[in-house]
C-alpha cells in the first residue's frame, strides 16, 4: 500500500509516496531537470525498473502529476562488496528538481522511507560519491556538498562509515553511510563490519587514524 503524506511547501503542496508501484510511476510525468544521475525519461525508467527488483522501493515527491523528487532503495550492484551480504540494501539515490531545492523535501522524503518497518530487517548503506554531486546549481563546494549530505542523511540516524572500499577512498570528500535495523542480527552485524575493510595491501587502522586526523 502506498502510503502519502501532504507537504506544504510556499511554493504548492507536495505528496510525499511510497513504496510506489511501477505502474502508479509510469503515470506520472518526470520534472524535466531530474537530471543528476541521467536524462530525466531514462531516470523514470531507472525508477520503475528498481520496483520490478528484489526489495526495490521508490518513494517519490509528487506536486499535481509531476514527480520533483524521489530516493530509491535497492539491492547493491552486484560488482559490489556489499551484494555478497544478504541484509544490505543501497540507498542509491536521492534527488530533488532543482525548481523545488531547500524546501526540506530531501528531509521529508528520507524521514517518510525510513518509516517503513521494512528497512528495520536491512543495513541501509548510501555510497557518497563526490563525482555525482550538484555542486553547479547548490553553489556548494565538495566538501561543504558533503556536510550537507552527512547531516542528511544524519537526519534518518545514518552514520559514516570507515571502509578500505576502493569506490570510497578513490576520493577523499566521498563516503560511505550506513543505519543498522533494529531487527538484523548480531551475525549479519559481524559480517557487515567484516566486510568494510577486505583490500589486505591496505592496513585498515591507518586508513582509521587518516579518517580521524581529517575530521571526517
Ligand atoms: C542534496 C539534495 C538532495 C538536497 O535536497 P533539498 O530538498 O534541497 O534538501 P532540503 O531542503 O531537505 O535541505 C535540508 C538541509 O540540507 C542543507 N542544504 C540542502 N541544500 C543546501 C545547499 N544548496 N546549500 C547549503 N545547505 C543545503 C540545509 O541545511 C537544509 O536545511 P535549510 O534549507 O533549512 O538550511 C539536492 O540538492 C539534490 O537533489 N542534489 C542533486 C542530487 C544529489 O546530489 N544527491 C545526493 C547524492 S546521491
Amino acid at each position: 500500500m502506498i502510503r502519502q503524506i501532504v507537504y506544504h511547501t510556499p511554493k504548492g503542496v507536495v505528496y510525499i509516496e511510497g513504496p510506489c508501484p511501477g505502474l502508479y510511476l509510469d503515470r506520472l510525468t518526470m520534472n524535466s531537470k531530474l537530471t543528476n544521475f541521467r536524462p530525466a525519461k531514462k531516470q523514470k525508467e531507472a525508477l520503475i525498473m528498481i520496483t520490478t527488483t528484489p526489495h526495490g522501493m521508490i518513494y517519490i515527491a509528487r506536486h499535481k502529476k509531476e514527480i520533483v523528487g524521489y530516493i530509491t532503495f535497492h539491492r547493491p550492484d552486484e560488482s559490489s562488496r556489499w551484494f555478497n551480504h544478504p541484509r544490505v540494501l543501497e540507498l542509491g539515490g536521492i534527488e530533488i528538481s532543482p525548481d523545488w531545492r531547500r524546501l526540506k523535501i530531501a528531509e521529508n522524503i528520507l524521514q517518510a522511507g525510513f518509516t517503513n518497518p521494512v528497512l528495520e530487517d536491512f543495513i541501509v548503506i548510501t555510497m557518497e560519491i563526490s563525482w555525482y554531486w550538484d555542486t553547479g546549481n547548490t553553489k556548494l563546494d565538495t566538501f561543504a556538498y558533503r556536510k550537507v549530505l552527512c547531516n542528511l542523511f544524519g537526519s534518518v540516524d545514518m552514520q559514516k562509515i570507515p571502509t578500505d572500499d576502493p569506490d570510497i577512498t578513490e576520493h577523499p570528500a566521498n563516503v560511505l553511510m550506513a543505519r543498522i535495523g533494529q531487527n538484523v542480527s548480531s551475525g549479519d552485524i559481524t559480517l557487515f563490519e567484516s566486510m568494510c575493510f577486505q583490500n589486505k595491501d591496505i592496513n585498515a587502522e591507518n586508513v582509521l587514524n587518516n579518517y580521524q586526523l581529517r575530521g571526517l
